[in-house]
């Protein structure tokens, strides 16, 4: 009975490797956000390491990104990543959803939300050391700044959600 169950189970493994993922890696940065923001080689090294893998058009893969179910579980990440915020997308955004975009990631980084806890515990170097995070607080506070002085104030208020 129980070599039957294992035969089970390790066939399913074997099968489920037959459905790859289509790897996140289309290189299109037309959108990219440093086609609009002013980002120094320092904000860009921190977001690089510890927010790209799921929030831009380019993930850098971990080896156990072939082996399924793991794969599926990643790509949920990097879709539902890419869903709320994408670097490589965000010149794309209206300027509103741009404001929104930044206050998010002001948001995320002062509660420990960002990068996700599951992510940090196999990507160590993702984890944001104090230094990264005011790094990246004073880009968003810069770029908040400037949007203000840009755009009339009614322009980055969000719509009223139902
Ligand atoms: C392992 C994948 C992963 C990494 C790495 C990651 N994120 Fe996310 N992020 C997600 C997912 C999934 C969501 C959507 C679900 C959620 O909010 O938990 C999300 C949501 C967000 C949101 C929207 C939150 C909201 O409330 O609407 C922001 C802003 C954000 N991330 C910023 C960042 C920043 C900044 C970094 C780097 C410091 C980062 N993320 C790193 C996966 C990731």
């Amino acid at each position: 009975m129980k070599k039957k169950l294992l035969i089970i189970i390790g066939s399913l493994f074997l099968i489920i490797q037959l459905f790859p993922i289509s790897k996140n890696q289309s290189k299109e940065y037309s959108k990219d956000i440093t086609t609009i923001e002013k980002i120094t080689p320092d904000v860009k090294n921190v977001l690089q390491s510890s927010c790209y893998d799921c929030h831009s058009n380019n993930s850098n893969y971990p080896i156990y990104a072939s082996i399924q179910p793991l794969a599926w579980w990643l790509q949920h990440h990097i879709d539902e990543g890419k869903e709320e915020l994408n670097f490589s997308e965000f010149a794309g955004y209206s300027p509103r959803r741009r404001f929104h975009k930044l206050e998010e990631i002001k948001e995320q980084i002062l509660e420990n939300e960002m990068p996700l806890y599951s992510y940090t515990i196999v990507h160590t170097q993702a984890k944001l050391s104090e230094q990264q995070k005011s790094i990246l607080i004073n880009w968003v506070n810069s770029a908040m700044a400037k949007m203000k002085a840009d755009y009339h104030p009614d322009s980055l208020k969000m719509k009223r959600r139902k």
